[in-house]
């Protein structure tokens, strides 16, 4: 995307899968890699305070995240890459923007309305949850981003962040931030081991570091019919379904849609597909998290060169609110 300023932020949650890959990661990546001009991927990591309380486990999944960027191909050269945590300015930004945004913007946000309906009361809701927009205006508007690449969940979150953006604006009649767009890359879901949409909640991801056994394993429980080896297949079936999302050689797949190949054959090839296709990069992802100080070095220095953009548009906020 040419002369546009492109910025994503990922929460640490851990155990990315093929979901997260093509949905997310890939296409983060592919944006950020492609454009003229800087881009930023960041780990949200005081996002993430709001329900993650364990230093340890907090600390783990920022690793995870970023020794997982680092592997799929994120270019470093390119792309400034860093923790939300070590940029100070994000969250002064966060509270002078506080006083632009409306309590009723923050009331029909998607995620407080949801426990507020399931609570019946607010009372258990965080302040760290009932800002979280704030902070998410904070990171796009402090980089000046235009194009925010997101999942669809997170599109309001985007809207919330122009809102502010333009209320400040306005207000001041003067353009000091720049309004983000959404960017939804990939709306369909990718479907996970029990033909449901691939998801953690229902234990049905592939995961993109788990061991070729532990893959393979959860590969053979990929649930099927008492169909005979001999029997047609339909190009309906979840296992052609998956064999086709992971490119298994086409020849072999139109022989077991004729009616030549066993089910559980199919599983091992399978297996096989995606073992071949992640073992490159659970190469790398392995060696990244055996030698932390890598991916320690590559985000500080990533943090080094936010900071500066942040502070620039920190100092532009100030002036023109007179402090
Ligand atoms: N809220 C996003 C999510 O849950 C993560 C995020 C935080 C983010 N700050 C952002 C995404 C800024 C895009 C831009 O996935």
């Amino acid at each position: 995307m040419l002369g546009k300023t492109i910025l994503t932020g990922v929460k640490p949650t851990g155990n990315p899968h093929i979901g997260n890959l093509y949905g997310a990661i890939l296409p983060a990546i592919e944006l950020a890699n492609n454009s003229d001009r800087s881009s930023y991927i960041f780990i949200a990591n005081i996002h993430a305070l709001n329900g993650v309380k364990d230093p340890v486990f907090l600390k783990d999944r920022t690793y995870e995240v970023a020794a997982t960027f680092l592997s799929f191909g994120l270019d470093i050269n390119k792309t400034i890459f860093y923790k939300q945590s070590d940029i100070p300015e994000i969250f002064e930004l966060t509270s002078l923007l506080m006083n632009y945004t409306p309590k009723g913007l923050m009331n029909r946000a998607h995620a407080y309305k949801a426990i507020l309906e399931k609570d019946g009361n607010d009372d258990n809701v965080n302040m760290g949850l009932y800002t979280y927009p704030i902070l998410m205006a904070a990171d796009i508007l402090a980089m000046k981003s235009d194009i925010v690449p997101v999942g669809l969940d997170q599109k309001q979150h985007i809207e919330i962040a122009r809102d502010i953006a333009n209320a400040f604006n306005v207000y001041y009649k003067k353009e000091v931030f720049k309004l983000p767009t959404e960017f939804i890359e990939y709306q369909d879901s990718i479907i996970g081991l029990d033909g449901r949409k691939m998801s953690k909640s229902y234990n049905n991801t592939i995961e993109l570091f788990a061991t070729e056994e532990d893959t393979s394993k959860k590969v053979m429980k990929i649930p099927t019919d008492s169909l005979l080896p001999s029997d047609a297949k339909s190009k309906d079936s979840l296992l052609y379904k998956l064999m086709k999302i992971f490119n298994v050689d086409n020849s072999y797949m139109d022989n077991f849609i004729r009616g030549g190949i066993g089910y559980g054959d199919a599983k091992k090839v399978l297996a096989e597909t995606i073992n071949n296709y992640l073992r490159p990069y659970r190469e790398k992802y392995n060696n990244l998290m055996a030698d932390k100080t890598q991916i320690d070095d590559i985000l500080s220095a990533g943090a080094t060169k936010a900071r500066a953009v942040a502070k620039q548009t920190l100092k532009e906020v100030k002036e023109v609110l007179g402090l």
